[in-house]
């Protein structure tokens, strides 16, 4: 198998250092819920504790590459999906010339690998081919050795439960589900477990630690809200984490349509959603130290 997929991924011969960076991903198939708004933040505030940071748009509708300020990286090739396309070897006629480190766009200390429209006929793209259409993404992290580079790889999803998702799930070493808690959320955050358990039991890759469930866009004036939020931690479980609900807050609105993350503004009406994304930060990174003593 290991051989196969060696010629699958036009991988070379020899190992390649796995690295200690961690790869962690923002996903609901739910749309706007927050994924994107968390995954800018989070990587803000993880980068801003000294680590290096890159974020992956797997999104087709490019939201988080927009909040970093880039549009159109479809016309030039330089997308997450030509580099996908460039590891399959199978697909060989649909390659074009570019490493992952020309199609990396930087923004302060974050380096992004954009998506852009091109990312929606991945699935179709890679329906024919032979190898593991789920672990295109990881092997793409592995052969790269990208997590020798990067301390952490924060990925945006899309809102669906397809081939893109496995393929995050399936890279992942941690997942945060932000969810809007309503009496809707408890189903698909079960189906979110039923695609978790099917990779599982395909036994094709580890399935990611979920570090925090987060509740967002609450609003103190709707008292249904709290209620369901508690069914929902309820029927998680006791050893499930569900963080400190994010509020409907102006200021991020504000924030993104700036393409500014909350640490960018110094006014005290920004502190508290600061101080929620360092603690989202610190989850991370708490969970990532223990894992380098076991
Ligand atoms: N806590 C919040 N307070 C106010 N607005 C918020 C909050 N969280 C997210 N938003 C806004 O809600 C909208 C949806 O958020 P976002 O794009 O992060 O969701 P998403 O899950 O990534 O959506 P999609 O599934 O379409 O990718 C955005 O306009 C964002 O600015
Ligand atoms: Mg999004």
């Amino acid at each position: 198998m290991e051989e196969f997929m060696g010629i699958f991924f036009n991988k070379n011969k020899e190992k390649r250092p796995t690295g200690k960076g961690k790869v962690i991903s923002f996903l609901n198939q739910k749309g706007g819920v927050g994924k994107t708004t968390m995954a800018f933040n989070t990587a803000h505030a993880l980068s801003m504790n000294g680590a290096k940071v890159l974020c992956i748009d797997m999104d087709p509708q490019a939201n988080l590459s927009y909040l970093f300020g880039i549009e159109n990286s479809t016309e030039d090739g330089r997308s997450i999906f030509q580099l996908l396309i460039n590891s399959i070897r199978e697909l060989s006629p649909l390659h074009r010339a570019a490493l992952w480190t020309d199609c990396i766009c930087k923004e302060g200390k974050i380096d992004i690998l954009p998506a852009g429209q091109d990312l929606s006929g991945f699935e179709l793209t890679v329906a024919g081919i032979s190898g593991p259409r789920q672990l295109i993404l990881k092997k793409f992290i592995e052969m790269n050795a990208l997590k020798t580079v990067y301390d952490y790889i924060v990925i945006d999803g899309p809102p669906t439960l397809g081939l893109l998702v496995v393929n995050i799930l399936c890279a992942s070493d941690g997942a945060l589900v932000p969810f809007r808690p309503d009496e809707f959320s408890y189903k698909g955050l079960t189906h979110f477990y039923k695609v978790l358990e099917d990779i599982n039991d395909m036994e094709i890759s580890n399935t990611p630690d979920v570090l925090a469930h987060i509740p967002n866009l609450m609003d103190s004036r709707r008292k249904q809200e709290s209620e369901d939020l508690d069914m929902i931690a309820e029927h998680l479980g006791e050893d499930a984490v569900v963080v400190e609900p994010f509020m409907n807050k102006a200021q991020l609105v504000k924030g993104q349509s700036q393409k500014k993350s909350v640490f960018e503004f110094n006014s005290k009406e920004f502190l508290p959603l600061q101080n929620q994304f360092s603690e989202i930060a610190k989850i991370i990174t708490d969970w990532k130290e223990q894992g380098q003593y076991e």
